[in-house]
């Protein structure tokens, strides 16, 4: 997205106000990673700072697919909040709520149910990688994931939707049911938004396995950075990244067939906030011994003032509570009024008069 994230965009008189409004989630399912920051929280910031709408949802809902104990849900939850906070979303310029503190997800996912297709959700890549070898066990929660997720954005009309590049499919979905929607109905009411996945750090890898997503769900805590991890630890595990034995080439071209290295300029350029092309000339010829220090010591610097407020923040667990109670209401109000004319266009007949 470049300048189409201006909150309103009227080229002419006679094109019609075309507002950005921009909504992302993530799961409070423990602990974030460098991708989720790179992937998902920077970019959230860079959208709000550019003036656009910004929703941003804490889903408590979708996390509950697989097995969440209470009581880490809900300081989970908190704790994303202060991750959010920490990064630089700025509570009275965008909307932060969590998921279930606005009834309608739910209730706009059990009409996407019926409108879905059980073939479209069984291509789902998510669902397979996730559900694993005993998809019988699985829950239909988690086989109806991909459902809750349009709802989520559909419920706002929001336009634009930054993700990683492993939602693809999910926005791709939710592009589905709109049109589906607005097919079996006949009226134009669902926009058909469109994925925001750009940047140096759409698919941010394992520090162990250059072919594998850097995700909170792996084994090894040396293939990842957390948000919480302390200066020494991020550079510890920045030291033990796994690389090859040559230096660093000269183009991004050079860099073909070696993932890890990839990977490392590619968080080195999202981190600097420069390209990878530039990237790969400020380190060009470089032995990972010289790279490596130089890369530890912009994470630290990035991440390590992120990890501090995140620490305050959770000091004050009332605060958080408070300003996702405040989100909540603001994104029911925008909800509500979509949620009902949804409603009456399938018909549902509405006579409670409150
Ligand atoms: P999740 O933690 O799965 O709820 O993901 C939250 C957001 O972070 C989504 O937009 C993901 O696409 C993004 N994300 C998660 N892992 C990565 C990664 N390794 N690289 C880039 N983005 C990621
Ligand atoms: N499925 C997303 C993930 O795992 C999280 C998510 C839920 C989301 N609802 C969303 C992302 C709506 C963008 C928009 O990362």
């Amino acid at each position: 997205m470049t300048d189409t994230a201006q909150p309103t965009a009227t080229k002419t008189d006679t094109a019609a106000a075309f507002k950005t409004r921009v909504f992302s989630g993530i799961q409070p399912s423990g602990g974030l990673t460098l991708g989720n920051y790179l992937g998902a929280l920077k970019r959230f910031v860079e959208l709000q700072e550019r003036g656009a709408e910004t929703i941003y949802c804490i889903v408590d809902l979708h996390a509950i697919t697989v097995w969440q104990d209470p009581a880490a849900l809900r300081r989970n939850t908190r704790e994303l909040a202060a991750g959010f906070l920490a990064s630089g979303i700025d509570p009275t310029r965008s909307i932060l709520f969590n998921q279930s503190q606005v009834p309608g997800h739910a209730q706009l996912a059990w009409i996407f149910n019926c409108v879905a297709r059980m073939g479209w959700l069984n291509r789902m890549t998510q669902f397979k990688d996730k559900a694993g070898k005993n998809r019988e066990n699985a829950s239909v929660g988690l086989f109806a994931y991909p459902t809750l997720m349009a709802a989520d954005i559909l419920l706002y009309h929001a336009t634009h939707v930054p993700v990683g590049e492993d939602q693809k499919q999910h926005l791709e979905l939710t592009r589905d049911i709109a049109i589906k929607f607005n097919h079996d109905y006949g009226v134009d009411w669902f926009p058909v938004v469109e994925p925001v996945i750009e940047g140096p750090a759409t698919r941010v890898m394992s520090l162990r396995d250059g072919t594998k997503k850097m995700s909170k769900s792996d084994p090894s805590d040396m293939s990842r950075i957390n948000l919480t991890d302390d200066a020494d630890t991020i550079a510890r595990k920045i030291r033990k990244a796994r690389t090859d034995p040559e230096p660093l080439p000269e183009t991004l071209e050079g860099l073909e067939g070696r993932p890890e290295a990839r990977n490392l300029v590619n968080i080195f350029a999202a981190l600097a906030d420069i390209t990878p092309e530039q990237a790969i000339r400020q380190v060009a010829g470089k032995q990972f011994s010289e790279f490596k220090p130089m890369l530890a010591e912009l994470a630290v610097e990035r991440l390590a003032p992120i990890s501090r407020r995140m620490a305050e923040l959770m000091e004050d667990p009332a605060e958080i509570d408070r300003i996702l109670g405040d989100g909540a209401r603001r994104a029911d109000a925008i909800a509500t009024p979509i949620l009902e004319k949804t409603y009456d266009i399938v018909g549902m007949l509405r006579t409670r008069g409150d």
